[in-house]
């Protein structure tokens, strides 16, 4: 595996090469760093889900660099779903919508519906076009963590997650930390209306000001299986656990305006909503890295992306103590 650190256009069209050729390339976007593989290539493609250790029924999502793609990957593709595209693309939003063939199995994880994505980041979308100028379709991509692990938001932390899985020819690119942080909005867009499977930056209220009415899947029956729906994931080493009681010892994140309390490891003091998801997964990661057995979160309230982020913090706290 090579790493090349912010790179140039020449290197960037050899990683496309060797996403071609059938090896991984490890990407950042503006979310978090993806692990990537020719959507149409089915080797590859079983290679993500062995280097993550990834349930093989577990669906991908297709990153692409324009909505011209959107029409190979996808039909039927409601009207409300075009103005989602239009407006937030390139951007941290995934619509699910219904496959065509292109989309296989090993893709969909067996499901009739396809997630497809433009990310709003320049390495990922110089990325994705030398693959499309090379014939390719779109890039199958998963967060570069191993399975039930946080995202990694720096190209360090892929590093340190996946090496010692991936082989000789496949690439890291390092294009700096994520700038929003948290994983990519969901929508299915399957339905009459929009239904948000994964809170994100793309917020219930900036959708609902281009559909008009949104739903959130806990409202609804689904049986669409999506990791990052499971509750306990998400979730770093340490027990993280909601709220302000400590203990000496443990770790700490809140809103720089909550004080310290005594005896505890500050590990993030963001000073608004935004940069708490930004810097969040990163200081799940310190815990681990200090060793720290607890790290106490205080949520972040309102609304837009503070839904965001007690749904990760969420899922963090209902993970297991010590998870691989
Ligand atoms: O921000 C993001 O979305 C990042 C970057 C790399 O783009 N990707 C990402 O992928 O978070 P992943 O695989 O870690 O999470 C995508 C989630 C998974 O829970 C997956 O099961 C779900 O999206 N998903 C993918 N296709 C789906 C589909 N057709 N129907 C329902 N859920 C789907
Ligand atoms: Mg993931």
């Amino acid at each position: 595996m090579q790493v090349f650190t912010n790179p140039t256009h020449s290197e960037i069209k050899m990683a496309a090469k060797s996403l071609k050729d059938g090896n991984l390339v490890a990407f950042p976007t503006e979310t978090v760093y993806g692990l990537g593989a020719d959507a149409v290539n089915e080797k590859a493609v079983s290679r993500i889900y062995s280097v993550k250790g990834r349930p093989i029924d577990h669906p991908l999502i297709v990153h692409i660099s324009s909505a011209e793609q959107l029409g190979k990957w996808a039909i039927d593709i409601p009207d409300y779903a075009t103005k989602l595209a239009n407006k937030f693309w390139p951007g941290p939003m995934t619509l699910i919508l219904k496959k065509s063939e292109l989309a296989q199995e090993f893709i969909t994880g067996g499901q009739e519906s396809i997630g497809l994505r433009i990310p709003d980041q320049h390495v990922a979308l110089k990325l994705l076009e030398e693959f499309e100028v090379l014939g390719g379709l779109g890039v199958a991509a998963p967060s570069a963590n191993r399975f039930g692990s946080i995202s990694p938001t720096t190209a360090s932390a892929v590093e340190i997650e996946l090496s010692s899985f991936l082989g000789s020819k496949d690439l890291i690119l390092d294009g700096g930390q994520c700038t929003i942080g948290i994983e990519s909005s969901i929508i299915d867009c399957t339905k009459a209306t929009p239904v948000v499977l994964r809170p994100g930056a793309v917020s219930i209220e900036m959708l609902e000001r281009v559909t008009g009415y949104v739903s959130l899947r806990n409202s609804i029956e689904s049986n669409i299986k999506a990791s990052g729906l499971l509750e306990s994931h998400y979730a770093p080493k340490a027990k993280v656990s909601l709220g302000v009681r400590t203990e000496p010892g443990d770790g700490f994140i809140a809103l720089a305006e909550i004080p310290t309390p005594i005896g505890t490891v500050r590990l993030a003091s963001p000073k608004s909503n935004q940069e708490y998801a930004q810097v969040l997964y990163s200081a799940l990661r310190l815990g681990d890295q200090f060793g720290l057995k607890n790290i106490v979160v205080v949520e972040p309230m309102g609304e837009g992306l503070a839904v965001a982020i007690r749904d990760r913090l969420n899922k963090a706290a209902s993970g297991k103590t010590m998870r691989h």
